[in-house]
């Protein structure tokens, strides 16, 4: 760091400046050249799938035809949204939390991204009686954008995983309950899915942990992006619910609204109107775009038709296709590999165990024939043991089309088997 960075940089600032995790991933996804060899199985953007996006196309062409324009264009929300979308979204959202929520329990943001950087710096670093919390993931790798979120230094904690031999050619990680420790923690986070893995954590694990938060009043935010009600990417998975202690995120992106940038919070009152005071200093409002979609969406209720009879079969037929080309070039080119059991989401995790450079030189190799993968290293905030797989895994999309996962499944097996130890 120069000495001019160090005058008119903050220390946050320079943290956010030197480690370029979500940024070079949203980065790459921005700066897709068209060019005809790129193939981009980096980012998290869900999938083009025309009949979802003629529903929404329909929605947003409705939007447009009413006196809502007006409105939509000219009028602030209030910080977390008016208190009659909040009503709407309690009453909805009810039936599929199994829980009875008032407009007291809901927040709109941004993005869950954006109620994420407050949701983290809320629980966690200084605290008003003097103590220093810190935030468990509790098991990694966890999503990459939790990481830089916290305005304080050294905040994320967390320990290895067990790692769990499910085939000749896959594994699970599972919570490590032996290791498992409350000790300063003012919040656990995890997502469910879980980005980048797949894995859908039982819900007896998350009992489990929550017997042990019960005890110091400690809360578990639970992202839901591509979890339940929508898109509801889980696999065999049971639905999460809401009850005291739990913070859920739910999101429009991973239905396929990245663009509209909208998230919902389901909390404890307390949090909901602390939330409220972050989003006024910071956002004043909610974006009005993603309010009057939801109105539309949840009145009709168009998003568990939509997760059942569109999204879980795309994304279910997708994985298949996926496995099949990248297991079937893996095997011809003789590369060492592990496939995390992808349960949920639109992610494969690969562990290539006798990788001999690094998942970041690897990246760069790819990204020279134009193959965009995400290096693993990034998804271990707070982890300060060694673990082998953070050197040696990376993070792929499958939401792409056949001839596009093909051609990276061949680029991708063609560089490992050309960097990996001979003896295996
Ligand atoms: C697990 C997880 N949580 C949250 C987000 C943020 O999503 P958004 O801000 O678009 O709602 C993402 C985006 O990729 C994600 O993967």
């Amino acid at each position: 760091m120069t000495e001019t960075m160090d005058q008119i940089y903050s220390l946050w600032a320079n943290r956010l400046r030197n480690n370029q995790g979500i940024r070079s991933l949203m980065e790459d996804l921005g700066k897709a050249t068209g060019h005809p060899n790129e193939i981009l199985l980096g980012g998290g953007n869900p999938a083009h799938i025309p009949e979802a996006e003629s529903i929404f196309h329909e929605t947003f062409g409705n939007l447009t035809k009413d006196s809502t324009l007006r409105s939509l264009l000219g009028d602030y929300q209030a910080p977390i949204g008016n208190d009659s979308f909040r009503t709407l979204a309690a009453d909805y959202l009810s039936p599929f939390f199994h829980a009875d929520l008032k407009k007291e329990n809901i927040a709109f943001f941004n993005g869950s991204q954006n109620a994420y950087s407050f949701l983290l710096n809320l629980h966690s670093g200084a605290m008003s009686n003097g103590s220093f919390k810190k935030i468990l993931l509790p098991i990694v790798p966890e999503y990459i954008g939790y990481a830089d979120q916290s305005i304080t230094d050294d905040v994320f904690y967390a320990t290895p995983p067990n790692v769990v031999k499910t085939g000749k050619n896959s594994f699970r990680y599972e919570l490590d309950k032996s290791n498992f420790n409350l000790t300063d923690v003012g919040v656990i986070a995890l997502s469910r899915p879980t980005n980048p893995t797949g894995n859908v954590l039982s819900l007896s694990d998350l009992e489990w942990m929550e017997e042990k938060t019960k005890q110091q009043n400690i809360p578990m935010l639970i992202d839901l992006a591509y979890g339940n009600p929508f898109p509801n990417l889980i696999g065999e998975g049971e639905p999460v619910l809401f009850k005291e202690g739990r913070t859920l995120s739910l999101s429009f992106s991973k239905i396929g609204l990245p663009g509209v940038r909208f998230g919902i919070v389901v909390s404890d009152p307390e949090t909901i109107e602390t939330l409220s005071s972050f989003a006024a200093v910071s956002n004043l409002a909610v974006g009005n775009l993603g309010v009057y979609m939801m109105e539309m969406l949840f009145q009709q209720n168009t998003l568990p038709k939509l997760s059942k009879n569109i999204l879980r079969p795309y994304y279910e037929s997708k994985l298949k296709l996926a496995l099949e080309l990248f297991t079937t070039e893996f095997q011809k080119m003789g590369v060492d590999y592990e496939i995390h059991d992808p349960m949920g989401g639109f992610f494969l995790w690969i562990r290539f165990p006798s990788l001999t450079i690094s998942n970041q030189e690897l990246y760069h190799l790819c990204k020279d024939k134009w193959l965009f993968i995400v290096s693993g290293h990034y998804f271990f905030p707070g982890l300060n043991t060694d673990f082998s797989h953070t050197k040696e895994c990376i993070r792929l999309t499958y939401c792409r089309k056949e001839e596009e996962l093909a051609r990276g499944a061949q680029i991708l097996a063609e560089i490992v088997a050309s960097h990996q130890a001979k003896s295996k």
